[in-house]
């Protein structure tokens, strides 16, 4: 029998992207396959690594954990949304400033939980990164690094608020 179409609304990156998904087809599918972001990563289609994390609703998520049907009508936000090459987002410049980079599989992912984190909590401490982080696995760069970005980013991002609401 042929699986149920249902056809759904995502504000993808600030924009509103209509989908026509299947029941079981996940929002990593959705992001990857039918709408060209290939910055989310299959990595173990399990949960287990974070290598597909986005946020949806301010919330990280595991794309691959989520079905496309249950973001109908969220905000979802990816890897793609967050900076440019020229522009690049603060976190995504301390990644490469910290050297907490190698093959990059787990980087995006990494990055949307970290973006996650300083939306909500601009100063977190070393155990607030830890424990956001704890679901994203990175083979290669140990962890110390990846740490030290968040912070210096989180520094970025504070000094960049206040900025603002000095001008203000
Ligand atoms: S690919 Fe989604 S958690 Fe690993
Ligand atoms: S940089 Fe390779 S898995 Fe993290």
């Amino acid at each position: 029998m042929e699986e149920k179409q249902y056809h759904i609304t995502i504000q993808l990156n600030g924009e509103p992207r209509a989908f026509t998904v299947g029941e079981q087809e996940t929002l990593l599918h959705v992001l990857r396959e039918k709408a060209g972001l290939t910055g989310a990563k299959k990595g173990c289609d399990l949960g287990e690594c974070g290598a597909c994390t986005v946020i949806m609703d301010g919330r990280a998520v595991n794309s691959c954990c989520v079905f496309a049907v249950s973001a109908d009508g969220k905000r979802v936000e990816t890897i793609e949304g967050i900076g440019t090459e020229e522009h690049p987002h603060p976190l995504q410049q301390a990644f490469i400033d910290a050297g907490a980079i190698q093959c990059g599989f787990c980087t995006p992912g990494m990055i949307m939980a970290a973006k996650a984190l300083l939306d909500r909590n601009p100063h977190p401490t070393k155990e607030e990164v830890r424990q956001a982080m704890s679901g994203n696995l990175c083979r290669c760069t140990g962890y110390e690094k990846i740490e030290q970005a968040i912070g210096m980013a989180a520094e970025v991002v504070a000094r960049y608020a206040q900025g603002k609401g000095e001008q203000a």
